[in-house]
């Protein structure tokens, strides 16, 4: 029996998707750190610790205690800070990057310099600035432009012109709110078209794609209100999207093999995990916005439950370098995945409301906990929601439109103070999506 230490902060749907895609490999053990308590998580893991991501003696002791054979390390934040440093140092193979490596998320303005020094194309025009000098005459130049911060913020730091900074004067205003916390701005060129998601498995020489994904950011249904962790997704039964190509796919392919090894150029070391590539497909091709060093929320959701290798067997091929030896196959169906949230999210969720989920107990509604903890004694079908994203449902069939209407009824049966985007998935949207990218094109 392998033993797999999964490090997750526990309030998000992506650890329990995680902990079962890990307790459904054929000879695996779990064994969860976690932050909070996530009620299925526990359940599924033959031992848990809850404990600070920071708290490194405690991880270290933890895995002492398990003696895992591997490790995977879920959070940004866990990663950004080292936690695959530590647990290296003890000698288990950890399917994450180290922290240099993980630069590549944390730190917008390396990875932006990173393609400019290998030559790859790609990006977007930007500059970072560390002060306000030059900022407005740059901002001027660009006239439609983002400002994001340089580290991590959790998908929320971004301000793009005209949505969210309606002046110049808003703009500046915002950086200096980022200078003066010592941060570091990129301002970059605003991309126009649409976005997609690619989770790559990687060991740092080769890059395995899993199914295209599409996240929406907003709040609301119709695009609206503010952004969030990500209401939901879905990807189609040719893991391609519909207004989006085999070649398209090829591109952002060809620029993550070359990050990749420019990150190998760089730090002598293979970058070892997923490198989550998020895109732009615009007139001119496919750009990158940005890489996250691990799977996305809620996009792990539409990839892990189709996934048809074993998934511990494929970390470890990746933490032993043997990617090349291992092919990906996914199930050819279209996958749709809604969170249900707290009323007031993200703004102003009230904590602590109690949700119902009985009606799951007769259905075969595949479904993750994110924040929510057990209610008394009434789990699984009584749970108490925290501020963030309360329980994702997942649709499997063999199109979006089915898909979506799995994951509707699924969600619909939640009861309690909850909200959830039920435009997701829906042929009206899927149909504004292919609508805009032509409209883009034509623009050109
Ligand atoms: P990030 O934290 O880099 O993922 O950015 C969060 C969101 O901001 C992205 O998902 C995009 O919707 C938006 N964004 C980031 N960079 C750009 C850009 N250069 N042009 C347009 N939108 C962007
Ligand atoms: N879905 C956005 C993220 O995981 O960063």
């Amino acid at each position: 029996m392998k033993k797999v230490l999964l490090v997750a902060l526990g309030s998000t749907a992506r650890a329990d998707c995680l902990a079962h895609a890990i307790h459904k490999s054929h000879d695996s053990e779990l064994h969860s750190f976690i932050q909070s308590k996530n009620p299925s998580v526990m359940h599924l893991s033959k031992s848990h610790q809850i404990g600070k991501l920071d708290d490194f003696s405690a991880i270290k002791k933890y895995a002492k205690q398990v003696k895992p054979d591997l490790a995977i390390i879920s959070p940004d934040y866990a990663i950004a800070i080292g936690v695959a440093d530590i647990l290296s140092e003890l000698n288990i193979p950890v399917f994450a990057p180290k922290k240099s490596l993980a630069r590549l998320e944390s730190s917008k303005s390396f990875t932006r310099r990173l393609l400019e020094k290998y030559q790859i194309a790609g990006s977007p025009e930007h500059k970072v600035f560390e002060s306000l000098e030059g900022i407005r005459d740059y901002m001027l130049y660009l006239k439609d432009f983002v400002v994001k911060p340089d580290g991590l913020t959790g998908g929320k730091g971004v301000k793009v012109f005209g949505e969210h900074m309606k002046t110049i004067d808003e703009a500046v205003d915002y950086c200096t709110e980022i200078f003066s916390s010592k941060g570091i701005v990129v301002i970059e060129e605003k991309l126009i078209g649409e976005e997609f998601s690619i989770q790559f498995f990687t060991d740092g020489k080769v890059c395995l794609p899993s199914p295209i994904v599409q996240d929406h950011k907003r709040a609301f249904d119709g695009d609206l209100g503010p952004n969030t962790g990500g209401m939901g997704s879905y990807s189609s039964s040719n893991h391609l999207l519909p207004f989006l190509t085999k070649e398209h796919l090829q591109d952002a392919q060809h620029i993550t093999n070359k990050v990749a090894f420019a990150l190998k150029e760089e730090f002598h070391e293979y970058f070892c995990g997923i490198m989550y590539g998020g895109f732009m497909l615009t007139a001119d091709g496919v750009k990158l916005i940005e890489y996250n060093a691990r799977f996305g929320d809620p996009e792990i959701m539409n990839i892990l439950p189709i996934l048809k290798n074993d998934f511990v067997e494929v970390c470890e091929a990746a933490t032993q370098g043997r990617l090349d030896k291992i092919k990906l196959i996914f199930e050819e169906k279209a996958t749709v995945v809604k969170y249900a949230v707290p009323e007031g999210y993200p703004e102003n969720p009230k904590k602590g409301e109690v949700i119902d989920i009985s009606e799951f107990a007769n259905t075969t509604a595949k479904y993750y906990l994110g924040a929510v903890e057990e209610f008394d004694s009434h789990y699984p079908w009584k749970l108490k929601m925290g501020t963030s994203r309360a329980i994702a449902t997942v649709g499997i069939a063999n199109t979006v439109e089915e898909a979506e209407a799995i994951a509707e009824h699924s969600v619909r049966m939640i009861r309690g103070p909850v909200f959830h985007r039920k435009d997701i998935g829906t042929k009206e949207l899927l149909q504004r999506r292919v609508d805009h990218m032509a409209q883009v094109r034509l623009k050109k």
